[in-house]
């Protein structure tokens, strides 16, 4: 349902004749992207049914407000996402993307220190940690391409700034159970921040893993991070957030921390309160994930459980040679992931694309035959 007063602010910002031709645009923006758009973005694990509808008539109504420093929207914010956490605005930070918090900290945490992750995984906390001379070990993920918690914790030292765990997974899909990653948390805290990553936290099952954000809510040396770029789909805003304890949030918003964009505060807050949105954009990428596995399984492709909007697959190919084939269908899929070189991470895409990316896989394993 449309709010009118939204419909209102819309129409002052897009003006009275344009309003016409704009508004049914901005509404059936999910419907524009069902069509094909060659090449396929199926690489970067951005959502391609976003924004969502409050979040573009936020957008459409913020174009007003973008002369001023976005102060109010911040706080605003801020307040939403505390609330709806369950803690006080002193326990959140937002940043230019989770990106940018991951920087923060490595820069806070880990100079001349030591950074402990899984191997593969998210690694932008690693390149800003490397820049300020931290001491990076890699620690294998198992047999089944999950965190070995053991051994993570034996790689801690007395010089370790943080251990960093993205839970599910990138690029491997996999998760911690929720009662395991709370324990280790516990643990690990006593010696090292903890940094949990749960960018993709809203597409896992909930009976196979939960959020570490009640220890936040307890006070343990943690901090969780969150986006707007994954299920909102405002990934080209860059809005993400910290939740952590009100003396690690003070540093992590240190001299640092730029100021974000009001547009991508007013997307992020609309979207916030956006719950159809938000489930049928769940159901749906999680139905062509489904669909994906499915044509993995029927091609003996060897492909992780994954719980996140991506999946981790073994396409019996390097991955430069599925990477060029898949280019040869105005396909881009995923980067190199050391040191796992032929497996590929794939971006769930709209429906159409999923449908187009299970086409070009068939053709290849079949040319291949
Ligand atoms: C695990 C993980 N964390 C954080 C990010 C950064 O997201 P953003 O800076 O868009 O919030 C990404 C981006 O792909 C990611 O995969």
């Amino acid at each position: 349902m449309i709010n009118l007063n939204r419909r209102r602010t819309l129409a002052l910002a897009v003006g009275g004749t344009a309003l016409a031709t704009q508004l049914p645009a901005v509404l059936r923006a999910a419907e524009r992207q069902a069509a094909l758009r060659y090449p396929l973005r199926l690489s970067a694990n951005e959502n391609p049914w976003g924004p969502g509808p409050a979040a573009r008539l936020a957008l459409a109504a913020a174009i007003d407000d973008s002369c001023r420093y976005p102060m109010e929207s911040s706080a605003r914010l801020l307040a939403a996402i505390a609330a709806k956490e369950n803690l006080s605005a002193d326990n959140v930070a937002i940043g230019s993307g989770s990106a940018e918090l991951l920087n923060v900290l490595a820069t806070g945490w880990c100079a001349r220190k030591r950074l402990v992750s899984a191997w593969p995984t998210f690694n932008q906390i690693h390149t800003m940690a490397a820049s300020v001379g931290a001491d990076i070990v890699h620690v294998p993920v198992d047999a089944a391409l999950r965190h070995d918690l053991p051994a993570l914790d034996a790689a801690v030292n007395g010089n370790t700034g943080i251990v960093y765990v993205c839970n599910p997974n990138n690029p491997t899909g996999t998760v911690v159970p929720a009662a395991a990653l709370r324990d280790f948390c516990k643990s690990i805290g006593e010696r090292a921040l903890v940094v949990i990553d749960e960018a993709y936290l809203d597409f896992a099952d909930p009976a196979a893993t939960g959020s570490m954000v009640e220890l936040v809510r307890s006070g343990a040396n943690v901090v969780v991070l969150r986006t707007f770029s994954k299920l909102h789909g405002l990934a080209g805003l860059r809005v993400g957030y910290a939740l952590a304890r009100p003396d690690l949030i003070k540093k992590i918003r240190g001299p640092h921390l730029a100021i974000p964009n009001g547009a991508g505060l007013a997307a992020a807050l609309a979207s916030l309160g956006d719950q159809p949105f938000m489930q049928t954009t769940r159901e749906t990428l999680l139905a062509d994930r489904a669909r994906i596995t499915s044509a993995c399984q029927a091609l003996a492709i060897e492909c992780t459980p994954s719980q996140g909007n991506f999946l981790f697959m073994k396409t019996g190919l390097s991955l430069e040679e599925f990477r060029n084939r898949m280019r040869a269908e105005r396909i881009e899929v995923g980067r190199p992931f050391e040191p796992l070189l032929d497996w590929c991470r794939v971006t769930v895409g709209t429906t159409a694309e999923t449908t187009a990316f299970i086409t070009a896989l068939q053709k290849i394993k079949e040319t291949r035959a």
